[in-house]
This record gives C-alpha cells, structure tokens and sequence, in this order.
C-alpha cells in the first residue's frame, strides 16, 4: 500500500540537552497565584514545556557556539562588529548596521532620529515596543493592515498586507507628517501572518510618490519569505535568501531582534540606507546602548548573530521550523479548538474570545485561558490581547483590540514532536473543560508595557 504521504525530519541532531521538570497541580496552582496570574512572573523552573516567546530561546548551533570562542572583545572595532555588518549587508542588503543590546533598542534609537511631535506613523498592525517608542518619541500610530488582519478566521494567505487605501489616505492627510511606514514580516500581534511582495511593492509605490520611507521590522522576515515561496503565485521555488534580500531591498531600512529569526539568545540592530540617518543613529547609539561597533553586545554575540543570520535564511531549516508549528496546529484544528488561521510562522495563537465565549473581553479572556493551560500541564503560553494593547496615550481608556489570543510560541530547533503532541493534548484537555475557567480582574497595573508585570485574580 502506498503511503498517504512522506514524513520529514528536522535538519539538525541533538547533541546537548537540558532537563526539563514536570510538577504536580499543587505546584502549579500555588506558582500561579505568587505569580498573579501572569504566565512572565512564573519562575521557568515551574514550566514543563516554554511556550512564552520565541525571543532569545533559540538552540544555537555548534557552529554558532563554535563562533562564540571567537569574541573580540574589543570596546572598539571588534572584528566581530565587522563580520555582523558584512552579513546584514549581504543577506538583508543595508548599506550601514547600528549594533543594540535587542530590539527595542534599534526601535529607540530609529524612533528618536526620525519621529517628531504630532508625526503620524503608519504600520501594518501595532507591536507593544514599536508602538510605544513612536509614541514616546511624539508620533501617533495608525494601523493600515488589511480588515482580514483582524479577524481569526479569515483564511486570507497575507493577512500582513497593508490596506493600500488607508495607507494613501494617511499620507495624503499628513503632509510631511509621516516619517517613514513601519511594516512588519511576519506581523506578530495578527498571529505571525505574512505579507505578500506584491503587496510590499505597492506599498513601495506609494512611499515613493508622496516622499517617505519605509522602515521593516526583519524580526521575523525568514518566516515570512517562507510563506511567500509556499503561498504567493510565481514565487514558488525561489530560494527563502533570494526572497529575503528582495523583502530587504524594497525597504530604507530596518529594526531586527536578532533574538527571533536570527538564532541568537540576544542582540539586535538597526540597519539603514541613509547617510544622514545613520550617522545621527551611530551618534545616539552610544547614549544608550554603547559605541556604534557594539552597541551593547559582547563580540561574541555579534558573532552568534552574524553565524545565525546565515542559518536562518538556509531553505530546509525555515521549512523544518515553520513545519513544526504548522504540525501543531493542524493537530488543535482537528480536534475543532478554535485558532487563528491561515498559520503563522512563528506560534500558534489561540483565540481566546471563541474558546471563552461566557468571559467578557473586560475580564481578560486571554489572560485566563493562558494560566489555565499553565494550571493544566505546565505549558507557558501568554496573553496578546486587551493586556497587552494597553490604554490610548490620550484618553487613557483601556484598548480592546478585536483580537484577543493566546500565544504558544514556538522557540527554534528547542522542542521536538512529542511536546508538540503534549501541547495539543493540554489545550485540547482545557477546550473540553473551558465553562470551568473563570474571568480575572487586574489587581496591579504598571505604567508601560503593562502585560509584562500586570498582577490578576480570578473574579468570584
Ligand atoms: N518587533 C517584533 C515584531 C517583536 O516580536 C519584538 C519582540 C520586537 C520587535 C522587540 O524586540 O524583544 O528584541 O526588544 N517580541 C518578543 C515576543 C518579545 O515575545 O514576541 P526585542
């Protein structure tokens, strides 16, 4: 008999490992109330299987390790700043590469070259940080992602795309207002969704007739081409580096946590065409990360990330990682536990107002459903809903964003099938017995990026 199909395997073998401990319901009940609720106070040595972030939890590669002995560590001039600079300017095509500690900290330092008060910057969906630093800076964001974006169920294969309409109506509002267009591949507020180069180049058309730029967020830019090689007519068979450098190319400029696609357990940087730009980047980078040839790294980080760049753009690793995530969700989706579809790169995001229909987005849906899994079977997922969007700047009311979703996020070359079938099992488990789970009421709210540190209880 002929085989319905041909497995795959992972491109890679095992050759450390590190101990993971299961714990009893008591355990677990007991860490979840110390922790307030919120799966970032849990310690990890209370988690089983670590769904939280796929940021800096990546396995690094023996070459990467390899890499690491050869940290120069120079505070100037670091040979390793040099190799770091010649990848990002072959693999993402930039001319100039302003090394930071992560992120945030390339979103800082852009924020506060480009963004002046009462800017208006447009983006394909918000992301917590790049929002809150073009706040920060003055700027107001507006979302211009397609209304499918939006929705859990829409099985549009680009639900990253932006609304070529609503981007053109702002930039013809904000004359000279808009300082650049902040698009991200893979949009991770969405559900990891891609967008399409076809719908990039518009975009590109767009930014170019009214005289702005366009700044990606390359976080997850390997997955996204992933998608475009699998999904977008006449890109089927290009190589994920070729579609990598196209995405790249078609941009001025771009903020990268080397933490996600990149491989690396830590770094960042922000990578620039312009001159100008880049020379006021390199001047406020030693104000807050550290001189522009390490920008908070150490020489050996910058070796991890230039080696992982590499390896993230290689074809049968993005096949093998996204493979992995899409594994776990065609599992959920068998077994009819609502999540959002089409699949995304990099996790799969439950959506909490479907599964909890009896639980009002004011009590948090996501948030409970969250520590629920956490109660169950020890699985570490978090909230990317009504907490995470936080409150409007100006009005100080509390956002409730259409899609409130629980994130199991998958860390690269980490876990193996069976955590995957253990996963499934916990959400499928916690599905069956979902009128059981109750709402929360927000017992601590910080200031900024109050998902992070919030503190719950569960309402009487
Ligand atoms: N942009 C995107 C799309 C991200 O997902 C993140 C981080 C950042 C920027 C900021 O980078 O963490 O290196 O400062 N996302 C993590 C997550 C935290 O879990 O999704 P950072």
């Amino acid at each position: 008999m002929p085989l319905e199909r041909r497995s795959w395997a992972e491109p890679f073998k095992i050759k450390v490992v590190e101990p993971v401990r299961m714990t009893t319901p008591e355990q677990r009940q007991r860490a979840i109330e110390e922790a307030g609720y919120n799966t970032f106070l849990l310690r990890s040595r209370d988690v089983y299987i670590d769904l939280l972030t796929d940021s800096g939890t990546s396995a690094m590669s023996d070459r990467q390790w390899a890499g690491m002995m050869l940290g120069d560590e120079a505070y100037a001039g670091s040979e390793n700043f040099y190799r770091l600079e010649a990848a990002v300017r072959k693999f993402y095509s930039y001319k100039h590469v302003i090394p930071t500690h992560q992120g945030r900290g390339a979103e800082n330092i852009l924020s506060q070259i480009m963004i002046g008060e009462g800017d208006v910057v447009p983006g394909n969906m918000y992301f917590t940080t790049t929002r809150l630093h073009q706040e920060l800076a003055g700027g107001r964001f507006v979302d211009i992602i397609i209304d499918e974006a939006h929705d859990p169920a829409s099985e549009h294969p680009f639900k990253g795309d932006v609304n070529l309409d609503k981007l053109e109506t702002v930039l013809k509002a904000n004359p000279e207002r808009v300082p650049y267009v902040s698009l991200a591949a893979t949009v991770n507020m969405a559900g990891g969704q891609a967008m399409s180069l076809a719908n990039l180049k518009q975009a590109r058309a767009l930014a170019d007739k009214y005289g702005t730029k366009i700044i990606l967020d390359a976080t997850r830019v390997a997955e996204n081409a992933y998608f475009i090689q699998q999904r977008e007519p006449g890109h089927e068979g290009r190589k994920i580096a070729e579609i990598v450098f196209e995405i790249c190319s078609l941009t001025d400029g771009c903020t990268m946590s080397a933490k996600k696609d990149p491989l690396a357990n830590i770094g960042g940087f922000l990578a620039l065409n312009d001159d100008e730009a880049a020379e006021k980047a390199r001047n406020l980078v030693v104000v807050y990360e550290g001189l522009h040839t390490y920008g908070g790294m150490a020489g050996r980080d910058m070796e991890a990330v230039a080696i992982g760049i590499e390896e993230s753009v290689e074809d049968d690793h993005i096949r093998a990682r996204v493979g992995q995530v899409v594994y776990l969700g065609e599992k959920l989706m068998k077994w009819g536990v609502p999540i959002v579809k089409p699949i995304g790169g990099h996790g799969i995001f439950l959506d909490a107002k479907a599964f909890l229909p009896h639980v009002p987005q004011t009590q948090y849906p996501a948030q409970a459903l969250a520590a629920a899994i956490y109660l169950d079977s020890g699985v570490r997922a978090m909230e990317r809903g009504a907490v995470s969007s936080g409150r409007d700047p100006v009005t100080g009311e509390e956002r409730m964003p259409k899609l409130e979703l629980v994130r199991l996020t998958i860390p690269r070359r980490v876990y193996t099938q069976a955590h995957m079938d253990v996963t499934a099992e916990s959400v499928y488990c916690v599905y069956e017995e979902r009128e059981k789970i109750r709402g929360l009421r927000m017992t601590y709210e910080p200031k900024h990026l109050r998902f992070f540190q919030a503190r719950f209880e569960p309402v009487a």
